[in-house]
């Protein structure tokens, strides 16, 4: 047997997990296992590398993806498709892990069904791919977002300052909520809900009425406010996505003209992404890393192994990546409980 693997996306802290847990269990079966280059790209231009014993040991700790990624879409350019399906076969592969979100998974779930053996693995810190409970990566963003707030806390005590921090999500509020409900924000704006920033300010002008002199507000990247239309970066990505930033700023600057509070605003970007993963993620991941090579040798391809419960089960990567795991009203009603 011979395996590749890839990671696709953005990178996030758990792949090394995954890919050592994959790794040593297929050693263990005595399968060879490669690995290609920067997500599709590797099949794309036939950039493999092998994933012998030495070359996974001593990453479980390790941010990144030694593999490298990038946001590669085949179905994009003309013969890129065909590309990736001859890569396979001059490489004689038995099977792929494809490691990824949305996009990097949409791609491997149109691959499967034009018949190649492929399995996925759910990742992403933002925790919006469907059909499982969790992604690895996000319990390490929701840490160091929750890190963030803590210490935003004191600094904002000192100043008697409102402090808007800008947490990543492009399209789903999951790191902003767990962040904020861990933190303790006094306002957690999410993009599922349509901002009021009339609202926002009235929850905090009230809460520095009852005598509090400082607020935190979490407000998700991918945020839009009632009656102003943001800006983005007109650049878009190989899978249509607009780079997001600037939001955080766009609601310091209203909330301070309204409440007349001085407000500061942070920006996490990237840091909530770098770094060592939690112990939470390096289980999930070598969990995840394991299971996949479980699918493959019972041949159920087209599957990704996805977390329902406490249990790591198979899931269709049609049904994974046909529509994004937003988060439920009733859980942001119960935020909501918690603001000012
Ligand atoms: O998909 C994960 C994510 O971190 C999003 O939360 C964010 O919007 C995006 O990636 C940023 O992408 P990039 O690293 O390409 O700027």
């Amino acid at each position: 047997m011979k395996i590749g693997m890839l990671t696709g996306g953005g990178d996030c802290p758990g792949l090394n997990a995954v890919i050592r847990a994959a790794g040593r269990y297929a050693h263990q079966k005595n399968w060879e296992v490669v690995g290609f280059k920067n997500g599709w790209k590797g099949l794309v231009d036939n950039v493999m590398v092998p994933l012998t014993p030495e070359a996974i040991t001593g990453i479980l700790h390790r941010g990144g993806t030694i593999l490298g990624t990038s946001r590669t879409n085949p179905y994009k350019k003309e013969g890129d498709v065909e590309k990736v399906k001859n890569t396979f076969k001059v490489h004689g592969l038995d099977a792929l892990i494809v490691i990824g979100g949305e996009d990097t998974l949409g791609v491997a779930s149109k691959l499967a069904e034009e018949g190649l053996p492929i399995v996925g693995v759910p990742k992403t810190i933002d925790n919006d791919l469907s059909c499982t409970d969790f992604t690895f990566g996000f319990d390490t963003a929701v840490n160091i977002a929750m890190e963030c707030i803590d210490r935003l806390h004191t600094t904002a005590e000192s100043h008697n300052r409102v402090m808007v921090v800008e947490i990543m999500g492009r399209h789903a509020g999951w790191i902003t909520a767990h962040a904020g409900l861990a933190g303790g924000a006094d306002v957690v704006l999410i993009p599922e809900v349509l901002v009021d920033i009339d609202e926002v300010c009235d929850i905090i002008k009230k809460r520095h009425a009852r005598g509090r002199t400082f607020s935190i507000v979490a407000v998700s990247e991918g945020v839009k406010f009632k009656g102003y239309d943001v800006t983005q970066k007109e650049q878009l990505d190989a899978f249509g996505h607009v780079r997001l930033g600037g939001i955080g700023q766009v609601l310091a600057d209203k909330i301070e003209e309204r409440t007349q509070f001085e407000t500061r605003v942070t920006v996490l970007g990237h840091i909530q992404r770098g770094g060592s993963p939690t112990a939470f993620d390096r289980v999930l991941g070598t969990r995840f890393g394991y299971h996949a090579i479980e699918l493959i040798e019972q041949k159920k391809f087209g599957f990704m192994v996805s977390l329902y419960g406490n249990a790591i089960i198979p899931a269709p990567l049609k049904d994974a990546t046909s529509g994004l795991k937003l988060v439920p009203e009733d859980f942001y009603k119960m935020v909501k409980t918690y603001f000012g």
